[in-house]
């Protein structure tokens, strides 16, 4: 499974980098307000980054202008994938550019019927929000699972992409649903590395090796 980072945190990005842990990253405008940086700059500086996919989000909300901004966005780098919201004008958007050889992630999607129509515009990826239908007292990997049978069903190439993604058990479930990425803010994948039973077990071994009375270097 790919892990992309769900933020617009360069240095973030950069600390996961060096780790070998970002096969790509995403961004939207609350992410963009959040890092306080010109959308064109920090996407620019994060796709130098990375050499993974990319994901910047256009604003307009009818497709002339989102083919605009999608192609703007596009000229950045070649590793951008122009992101558009899951509406008849995201799917139309989407449609063109698709043809044009530009990626494209559709999100903001919520249901099995979305990530269909999604496909069928051409998606490269699809992003489901788990976290926000939980939100709502709906199951968010449910739909993953849903969407993962369906494009199965009918050999969809486009990659599911879970998003709104809160937990480490979130990732985990992707893993086992198999989602083709999961994205998720850098503390929910550096939360992948904990356990209380590793601390207790390092601790335990800290004291007896204290008692050895020994040194390695
Ligand atoms: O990838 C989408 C994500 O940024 C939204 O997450 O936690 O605001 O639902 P959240």
């Amino acid at each position: 499974m790919k892990f992309f980072v769900d933020t617009a945190d360069v240095q973030a990005i950069a600390e996961l980098n060096d780790l070998g842990m970002v096969d790509g990253v995403t961004t939207n405008p609350s992410l963009i307000l959040k890092s306080g940086r010109n959308i064109v700059e920090v996407t620019r500086e994060i796709c130098a980054l990375v050499s993974g996919p990319v994901s910047a989000e256009v604003v307009a909300l009818k497709s002339p202008d989102m083919i605009a901004e999608g192609r703007k966005l596009a000229d950045i780098a070649p590793n951008i994938v122009v992101k558009v919201p899951l509406t008849w004008d995201g799917l139309k958007t989407c449609k063109v550019l698709s043809k044009d050889g530009i990626k494209v992630n559709v999100t903001l999607c919520f249901s099995a019927n979305q990530a269909l129509i999604a496909a069928k515009a051409g998606a490269t990826f699809i992003s489901p929000f788990i976290g926000r239908l939980d939100d709502i007292n709906m199951d968010g990997l449910e739909l993953i699972s849903d969407i993962r049978i369906i494009y199965d069903n009918y050999e969809y190439p486009t990659e599911i992409l879970a998003a709104s993604v809160r937990s480490a058990n979130h990732v985990s479930q992707c893993a086992l649903i198999g989602a083709d990425v999961v994205t998720a803010p850098p503390a929910v994948i550096k939360a992948l590395a904990s356990h209380p039973l590793t601390d207790r077990g390092l601790e335990q071994f800290m004291a007896d090796w204290a008692k050895t009375g020994q040194k390695i270097l």
